[in-house]
């Protein structure tokens, strides 16, 4: 039954120093990495004693409950950022003078609070490209049948522990052709290729190398081609995922996927020349033996592995990671995993266990690319991990770093 007190404080919210706040998230985040470094303990998992066994149950379900409190405390409706948003649109259409509605749904769709101010940027960056690359005039969309006041829709939802943001105008949708000649007046592209034949998916995700405007001129609003490539970095920074689908005269819509906080991740251990490392589980699509395939090679070319008709480009990490004397003895494994709609395969020498993790990104001046990792965190044992960063493996794959 309800308590007065609850009754009074239902619905109303209360100001809280945010030191306490922090002091609070990070005591949690101990807590979950010795509740971990409990169970996990072999010696611990040979209790058979029910009381025991019993009290064991209930830290676990009760670290989840504190876990799932904090969370919550940490999250804000998006909502607050709606009148921000609704202000660019205003400013940028006003001066590219477009006539543009911007429709929201999914409000009170709530997100860390720290991704919030990100989310700021992504969508600054994302009502530019609208208005500037993708909607046409008034007159212009007259005269092509559509109604004179273009659209942005902004939808967002919530999915298991994921945000998932749907971006859309009803411009004129992303130029083909003049994305795939700025590849290959970049060179991103070889001029060999048959260009007929790469789906638009391949070539809208050019876009997202950055230094890809195809704006004649810089603008007051967009033409440095910096803006997609920025965004990408940015999603991928809170480990998300962006993707982007364009029908020509109908409009462009980018989907996001954001995992809801920053911290809390749940991870595969796994073992790369004798050193534990952390992949980010959601990351991982599949995870094979890797005696169930044959590794096929290419002269002058990468190791792949073929799966259901398809290559899969094998990344090694084990050539270039750190090295260690002893000699591996676990089974070796191929998690598979997809970036920027192209699957790859990692290889490691040994898959340990899952668990979850309290993790800490990594310090933007030590987040260099060159040493694939994005974070790290304590683990049960009393070590700390590192968590692989696979943007930065499929660069250094792709030799784009
Ligand atoms: N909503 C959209 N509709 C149509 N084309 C788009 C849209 N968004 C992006 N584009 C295309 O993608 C290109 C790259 O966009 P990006 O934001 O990276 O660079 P930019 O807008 O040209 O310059 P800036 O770095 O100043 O943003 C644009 O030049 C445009 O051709
Ligand atoms: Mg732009």
């Amino acid at each position: 039954m309800e308590t007065p007190k609850e009754k009074i404080l239902t619905g109303h919210s209360l100001r809280v120093d945010s030191q306490d706040l922090q002091n609070f998230f990070n005591l949690t985040g101990q807590l979950l990495t010795l509740k971990n470094l409990l169970l996990e303990s072999p010696e611990i998992s040979k209790i058979s004693e029910p009381k025991l066994k019993q009290g064991l149950t209930e830290l676990h379900r009760l670290t989840r409950k504190i876990e799932d409190c904090a969370l919550s405390l940490k999250l804000s409706p998006i909502k607050a950022l709606m009148l921000k948003i609704h202000r660019m649109v205003f400013e940028v259409s006003k001066k590219a003078n477009k006539s543009v509605e911007l429709h929201f749904k999914g409000e009170d769709t709530r997100v860390d609070r720290e991704i919030l101010d990100y989310l700021s940027d992504i969508f600054t960056h994302l009502v530019r490209n609208s208005i500037d690359h993708g909607i046409e005039s008034a007159q212009e969309r007259s005269a092509l049948g559509k109604p004179e006041i273009a659209e942005i829709n902004i939808t967002t939802s919530t999915k298991g522990r994921e945000i998932l943001i749907e971006f859309s105008d009803d411009g004129r949708g992303i130029d083909r052709r003049r994305v795939l000649q700025k590849a290959l007046e970049k060179k991103i592209l070889d001029p060999g290729e048959n260009l007929e034949l790469i789906p638009d998916e391949k070539v809208f995700s050019f876009l997202f190398h950055g230094g890809l405007s195809t704006a004649e001129n810089v603008t007051d609003i967009s033409g440095r081609g910096v803006g997609l490539g920025f965004v990408k970095t940015t999603v991928e920074k809170l480990r998300g995922k962006i993707k982007v689908k364009s029908i020509p005269g109908q409009g462009t819509t980018f989907l996001i996927s954001l995992p809801i906080d920053t911290s809390i991740l749940d991870v595969l251990v796994a073992e790369i020349n004798k050193i534990q490392y952390l992949i980010s589980l959601t990351d991982i699509e599949m995870v094979f033996l890797q005696e169930e395939f044959k590794i096929y090679q290419i002269p002058n070319s990468k190791r792949f592995i073929m799966k259901d008709g398809h290559p899969i480009p094998l990344i090694e990490p084990g050539s270039f990671f750190p090295k260690s004397t002893e000699k591996t003895r676990g089974k070796e494994t191929i998690l598979i995993f997809s970036q920027q709609n192209n699957q790859y395969g990692l290889l490691v020498d040994d898959l340990i266990y899952q668990t979850q993790i309290v993790y800490n990104p990594l310090p933007p001046n030590l987040a260099g690319k060159r040493n694939f990792i994005s974070g790290s965190a304590p683990m049960s044992t009393g070590q700390v991990s590192h968590l692989i960063d696979l943007n930065s493996l499929v660069d250094h794959h792709l030799g784009l770093e």
